[in-house]
């Protein structure tokens, strides 16, 4: 068996469907005030709702979904997205990385691979929704260039937390110039 020592990055298939279920769900277990969803919710969902998440036609707008493996092991997630009629903002979904793999670079490598992704498929800017309270999701973002972008919202019907919308701008969009200088 060939033993990796490096995380890898790689993009997820339909065929990953069982794979993305568990990372998925092990991430809301582990994180729930990190997410607008909610474990309960999403371990509702059937195969065919987990398959379909992947499925190339779910992802004609464009999406990324990446997963990080480490010795065969899922380490980490995180979606690109770019919604239909929108398409010149890519949005970041779903970013989690197993406990004891944090504070590695793992989500800085996450972010920047979206980020190009981004940048290739023609998007002006990134945006994402991170807890206010979430201090180690917040420097990661701030330090990456992203800044706080309107009001903060409940990060769920009924919670009392918040999350503020942050916007990365990308370099090269004509409206970008006087930021690029
Ligand atoms: C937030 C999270 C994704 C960071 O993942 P990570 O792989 O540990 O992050 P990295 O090692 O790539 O760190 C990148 C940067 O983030 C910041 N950071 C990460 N962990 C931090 C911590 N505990 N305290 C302060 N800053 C931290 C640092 O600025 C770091 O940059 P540096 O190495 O130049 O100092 C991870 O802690 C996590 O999965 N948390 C739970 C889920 C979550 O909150 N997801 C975000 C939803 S928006």
């Amino acid at each position: 068996m060939s033993i990796m020592s490096e995380p890898q990055i790689r993009i997820l298939t339909s065929s990953d469907w069982q794979l993305y279920k568990s990372i998925r769900l092990q991430s809301l277990l582990d994180s729930p005030d990190s997410f607008g969803s909610t474990y309960a919710r999403e371990v509702l969902l059937t195969d065919v709702e987990w398959r379909a998440r992947l499925e190339t036609s779910a992802r004609t707008i464009d999406s990324l979904p990446l997963i990080v493996e480490l010795n065969e092991e899922p380490v980490a997630l995180a979606w690109g997205l770019i919604h239909q009629n929108s398409e010149n903002l890519a949005h970041i979904y779903q970013m989690w990385v197993r406990p004891e793999s944090r504070g590695q670079g793992i989500a800085k490598a996450l972010l920047s691979q979206i980020v190009q992704w981004a940048h290739n498929s023609g998007c002006a800017e990134v945006a994402l929704a991170v807890t206010t309270i979430n201090e180690s999701a917040m420097h990661l973002y701030l330090k990456s260039g992203f800044e706080p972008s309107g009001v903060t919202e409940e990060l769920r019907a009924g919670s009392e937390l918040r999350v503020q919308p942050l916007l990365l701008k990308l370099p090269g969009d004509p409206r970008n110039q006087s930021a690029d200088r």
